[in-house]
């Protein structure tokens, strides 16, 4: 097997962090489990991912359709990032992850708000990767809000019609300030994208593992990275030796 070559990291990475519920469910436990083992997981990922010079990090916690879940589900979930903010509030302010939270925030309750408001500002300075937690995030729900944006610019006289591009999507979405999106990840053994990141992967490269998020270690990533570090990237046009 290749080795991974520390000087071609990618810039930003997403993952698909699925398969929680089917980890906890070959042993029996309930699925909530599942999404403890799952949050351990991340942490250690971002910060191998820190380690390894990967500047951004955005990861798929919570879709726009997951409140169809059962509600002690969805409870376990929307306060997983209390509950862990408030054991290791000391260990990430000390870190060097900056965290970011993107998605809806009107379907929040109090309490997850103010935890994401103040992890937001403990960690803004932080010089490492930028961590960012998608939660009640899904790619249709922010293009249609870029659209209204973009609409409300232009009856307001802001912005002429003539003078929309695609650069006017991309600064009315939540990533606006993140470099491309260069390598898009799934676990589970799913091959679909569920509403992630639409328009950000337009050029990104995809990567499928059927290892349950649980289970996906540092191992793991090094075989993705690997593997993205073999594709040959050519945004549509042709590299040199490939043109005659
Ligand atoms: C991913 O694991 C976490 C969330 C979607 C919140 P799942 O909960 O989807 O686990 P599976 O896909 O049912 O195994
Ligand atoms: C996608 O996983 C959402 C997250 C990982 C947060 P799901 O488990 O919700 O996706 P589907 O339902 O299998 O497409
Ligand atoms: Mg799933």
């Amino acid at each position: 097997m290749k080795e991974l070559n520390l000087n071609a990291i990618p810039n930003h990475i997403a993952i698909i962090l699925d398969g929680n519920g089917r980890w906890a469910k070959k042993r029996l436990q309930p699925r909530n489990i599942g999404h403890r083992k799952g949050a351990y997981n991340l942490r250690d990922i971002a910060s191998e991912c820190n380690k390894l010079g990967i500047k951004y990090l955005t990861v798929y916690c919570f879709s726009t359709e997951n409140w169809k879940r059962p509600d002690e589900e969805v409870n376990y979930l929307m306060n997983t990032p209390i509950r862990y903010f408030k054991k290791y509030k000391s260990k990430i302010a000390q870190s060097s992850i900056r965290v970011k939270v993107i998605g809806r925030r009107d379907r929040f309750h109090k309490e997850l708000l103010d935890t994401i408001i103040e992890l937001e500002e403990i960690t803004k300075d932080h010089q490492g990767i930028t961590l960012t937690l998608c939660v009640d995030y899904g790619s249709q729900d922010e293009i249609t809000t870029a659209v209204k944006q973009i609409c409300s610019d232009v009856s307001k006289g802001k912005l002429k019609i003539e003078d929309i591009n695609e650069a006017t999507i991309t600064n009315n979405l939540f990533t606006k300030d993140y470099p491309p999106l260069d390598l898009m990840i799934r676990t589970s053994g799913e091959y679909r994208i569920s509403n992630y990141l639409l328009w950000q992967m337009a050029y990104s490269e995809l990567y499928f593992t059927d290892v349950l998020w649980p289970d996906f270690n540092a191992n793991e990533l090094h075989k993705a990275l690997i593997d993205f570090q073999g594709r040959n990237r050519r945004f549509g046009g042709l590299k040199k030796d490939e043109s005659k």
